[in-house]
Formats: structure tokens, C-alpha cells, sequence
């Protein structure tokens, strides 16, 4: 468990001393969970007020993209020009795109077509056709804060068992975002959303997961999006994490391109949808911040 000084500041940013703000809660919820052999967060993962804050500022500019794309992206574009845009509108807002060199990725935003799971890489040969689905993936770094979404757009007419995936995939993130608590084992979202796809016979990705974000762009706690009985790390007020699963039409399993590194598709070939926010816990619940 972290530790901090009775007389220091409290970690939430109130400004009063620890010992008359949140020590008492950290003790009285959180050494329970200890004891039962729960992980809990490191001291860093809890964010100030000027943390979160800086979060939002970023998070304006990754919603301005993903709404810009809504009636940018249709039949005949490339992803290439999605790449284009992405760029355009994070630099003239100040910001930077997380994605780009990030571990050598050749661009600036992920675009994920159809079978693509995600990480799909944007490529000026590839072109947007009449029942395609996709998803494009934002990461934006303002002033040293990071904001992840992404969202699913269709072009055209697309297939009823498409629109179906891209509709579940999106209850998906919303029931795993909704049963967010403080004090809640981060498990649980997976529980939630894994059992509406399991109505639907569709595989929930187990290679990627949602991540804590914010003052990096992958730190803890893991955000797994199928089942599990494991004692996972609980939640604590003031910590930003994503929900962004990834649903297949068919197996969960994937497969990773040889020869780019990087695009992650379905392995048998499959739809696969993927919707994703970046959440902040409250002691009431949890707030969208990139919505
Ligand atoms: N934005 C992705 C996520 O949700 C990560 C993309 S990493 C990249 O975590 F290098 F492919 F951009
Ligand atoms: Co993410
Ligand atoms: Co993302």
C-alpha cells in the first residue's frame, strides 16, 4: 500500500493534511483488500486535481478528432488521409501525437479495418469501401498528459451482423465503463462485459487489454476485458484507466502481421469492433473524460 505522511498535503489535491482528509478511507477500505491478497495501486497512480485537469485539456483535442472523423471518413478516402487529419488537427491544437514513433510506430493514429483487431497502420494504398467498418485510435499528448479513445465508423451500407458487432462492442464498453466503483477490483469489468458477448458468441481479445493512462501512455493497472476469478488490482479514487475491448465476430484468438510488426488481426479472419474511452474513478463512480 503506499505510504504517505500524516502532516503532508493528501495526495487528492484538497490542499488539506492527510491526516484530516483521506487516511482514513485509504486505511479503512483499502488494507482490507491487503490482507485478502488484492494488489493495490502504487501512490503514483492516484492523480491531483491539476493531473486530472491536465488530462481533460489533452482529452479535448482527441474528441474534436474522433467528432471531425464522423463525416470526414466515407467511401474512397484512405487511411492514409485519416493519418492526415489526425495530425493536422492535434498539432494547429498544441498537441502531440502519442502514437507516432511510440516502440517505432510509423504513424499517428491506428486504423483498424474489418478483420483488423487494432494497431492496423495507416497506408495511402488502403482505401475505405462501400461495408467496411473501422475503427480509429487517438492518443494525444498535451502538455505532458495523455488522453486514448477510439471509436468504430461505417461506410455505407454495411452488413446487419456487422452493425450488430460494432452496437455490442459499443454496450460492451459502456456496461464495463458503468460498473466502475472506487474500491472495486478492476477484474470486474471484464466479468461485466464478458458475459454480453458470450449472448452473442462472440470472443472478447485476451492479447490486448485497456491500461491505466494519463501521466503515460501504458501504465497500470491492466484493464482485462474477458472473465476472470484472479484477484486483480482494486481502484481508487483518482486514478485514470482506459475500457477499450476488443470483440471478435468469431474466435477471441489473434494473429500479429510478420512483416509490419504491428497490425494485430482476428485469427480466423472475423469482423472485430473496438470502442474505447478514458475514464477517471470518483468516490461516487467514474467520469468519461473523453467524451
Ligand atoms: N491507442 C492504443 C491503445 O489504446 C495504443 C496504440 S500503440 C501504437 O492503447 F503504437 F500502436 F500507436
Ligand atoms: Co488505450
Ligand atoms: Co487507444
Amino acid at each position: 500500500m503506499f505510504k504517505i505522511g500524516r502532516n503532508e498535503r493528501c495526495w487528492c489535491g484538497s490542499g488539506k493534511k492527510y491526516k484530516v482528509c483521506h487516511e482514513w478511507s485509504d486505511e479503512e477500505k483499502l488494507s482490507k483488500f491487503a490482507t485478502e491478497g488484492y494488489p493495490l495501486p502504487e501512490r503514483e497512480l492516484i492523480l491531483n486535481k491539476e493531473q486530472i485537469e491536465g488530462i481533460k485539456e489533452s482529452s479535448k483535442i482527441t474528441v474534436k478528432i474522433l467528432d471531425e472523423l464522423q463525416s470526414f471518413i466515407k467511401e474512397g478516402i484512405s487511411t492514409q488521409a485519416i493519418d492526415d487529419l489526425v495530425y493536422n488537427i492535434t498539432t494547429d491544437m498544441g498537441g502531440i501525437c502519442a502514437p507516432y514513433d511510440y516502440e517505432g510506430f510509423p504513424k499517428h493514429c491506428c486504423t483498424s479495418v474489418n478483420d483488423v483487431v487494432c494497431h492496423g497502420i495507416p497506408d495511402e494504398y488502403e482505401i475505405l469501401t462501400e461495408g467496411d467498418i473501422i475503427n480509429v485510435d487517438i492518443t494525444t499528448i498535451l502538455n505532458g498528459y495523455y488522453s486514448d479513445a477510439s471509436r468504430m465508423y461505417t461506410i455505407g451500407n454495411i452488413s446487419d451482423n456487422a452493425k450488430q458487432l460494432v452496437e455490442v462492442t459499443k454496450q460492451c464498453m459502456y456496461a464495463g465503463i458503468e460498473c466502475i466503483k472506487p474500491y472495486m477490483p478492476v477484474g470486474e469489468i471484464g466479468n461485466v462485459i464478458n458475459d454480453i458477448t458470450d449472448k452473442y458468441n462472440y470472443g472478447v481479445v485476451r492479447a490486448l487489454c485497456g491500461h491505466g493512462v494519463g501521466i503515460d501512455f501504458h501504465i497500470d493497472p491492466i484493464v482485462n476485458h474477458y472473465r476472470t476469478d484472479k484477484k486483480t488490482m482494486i481502484l481508487v479514487p483518482g486514478m485514470v484507466l482506459t475500457v477499450e475491448p476488443m470483440i471478435n465476430e468469431g474466435t477471441w484468438d489473434v494473429v500479429i502481421d510478420e512483416d509490419d510488426g504491428w497490425t494485430v488481426s482476428s485469427a480466423d479472419g472475423s469482423l472485430s469492433a473496438q470502442w474505447e474511452h478514458t475514464v477517471l474513478v470518483t468516490e461516487e463512480g467514474c467520469e468519461i473524460i473523453t467524451k
